[in-house]
């Protein structure tokens, strides 16, 4: 049994579907404070099988491990947290209690339990201010806001815990800036409020309800002047938790792998896609920089390939096909849908 938190969010759901797929038993741990239940209805329907729901906060040590025992959880993967950068910056207490103490009392339950394995939901975000490009995971280490730091110090926590006790396997995915959705349509990001960030804002502009999407800068050296990321597919992403649970089996680490394409596009290269997509043109603005943006980020994603012989095959069109498949079935989300 595998024991998902946050799996009814946008990557966790995602996850949960190749879990099912691939014959696992899954218990999804979450509080929805930033999801809806209809999207693990929805994982469901895409599946054919069932999942065991739990509502709890990873907060509530007593409440994780009834649901651990109850479950009989033999994995975890946390996806469970805050990940807004500008709230971060706003609320940082939320941040570290959700994201760090959150993941402390998860590690408490998982002890007491005697749940040693992990895969951990971290960022590049971990990485900073590239020093160099691609970004390898012996990178140096920094953060430029409190949700950046948390990822650190949780980083740091498992690294720790793992030195204490070598039995407990650790694997943290490093993921780039994951996109897209699943191909039927049924589950995708529906972002609260505002989209901080770039697809989502797009997809949304595509559907009609923004006016024109604003491009944060086009002064940066980067080829056309806008920013540039290595957008990866949700489903790939997916598949990346799939493998390390399957490399944790044989392997007692803790070991830290990007999940990433390796390749980068700017800002206005995704506008230009998604518009392909959709058969319309995205409007958009040229604005100022984002407080806190970098130029560029991307992978190196040889070390997922070395470990986990998982490579992302989805390229950019279907990245931008799937989202505009999901965002135009459902342009205000799982918000007032039926799931029948
Ligand atoms: C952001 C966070 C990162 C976090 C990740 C989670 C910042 C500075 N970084 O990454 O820590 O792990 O989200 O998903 O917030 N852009 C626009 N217009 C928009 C939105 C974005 O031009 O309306 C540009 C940005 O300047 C950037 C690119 O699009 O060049 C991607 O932005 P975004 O989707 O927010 O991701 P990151 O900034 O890479």
């Amino acid at each position: 049994m595998i024991f998902v938190t946050g799996g009814a969010g946008y990557i966790g759901s995602h996850t949960c579907v190749e879990l099912l797929q691939a014959g696992l038993d899954v218990a999804v741990f979450d509080n929805f404070c930033n999801s809806q239940p209809e999207s693990l209805l929805r994982v469901q329907r895409i599946t054919g099988r069932t999942l065991r729901v739990i509502e709890g906060d990873i907060r509530d040590r007593a409440a994780l491990e009834a649901a651990l025992k109850n479950s009989g959880a033999t994995a975890v993967v946390h996806f469970a947290g805050l990940k807004a950068v500008g709230e971060s910056v706003e609320q940082p207490l939320a941040y570290y209690d959700n994201n760090v103490l959150g993941t402390l009392r998860l590690l408490e339950a998982m002890g007491s339990c005697g749940v040693k394995s992990l895969v951990f939901s971290s960022s590049a975000t971990v990485y900073g201010d590239p020093q160099r490009l691609p970004l390898t995971e012996d990178h140096p280490l920094s953060a430029t806001n409190p949700y950046g730091r948390t990822k650190l110090v949780i980083e740091d926590m498992l690294r720790d815990l793992h030195r204490s006790d070598p039995a407990w396997r650790m694997s943290i995915l490093r993921y780039f800036n994951p996109v897209g959705a699943h191909a039927s349509g049924l589950i995708g990001e529906d972002p609260q409020g505002t989209p901080n960030n770039l697809l989502p804002f797009v997809a949304q502009v595509a559907v009609g309800q923004r006016d024109a999407v604003n491009v944060w800068g086009d002064d940066y050296q980067t080829p056309d002047g806008t920013g540039v990321r290595d957008y990866i597919h949700v489903v790939d992403l997916a598949l990346g938790h799939l493998k390390a649970l399957e490399r944790l089996q044989a392997h007692a680490e803790c070991q830290a792998i990007n999940l990433g394409t390796g390749v980068g596009y700017s800002v206005l290269e995704m506008i230009q896609a998604f518009s392909q997509a959709c058969g319309k043109p995205v409007p958009y603005r040229i604005a100022g920089r984002r407080a806190g943006d970098i130029a560029s980020c991307y992978a190196d994603p040889t070390q997922a390939a070395n470990l986990l012989g998982w490579r992302a095959t989805r390229n950019l069109q279907t990245m931008c096909s799937d989202a505009w498949r999901w965002q135009s079935n459902n342009p205000t989300g799982y918000c007032g849908t039926d799931s029948h």
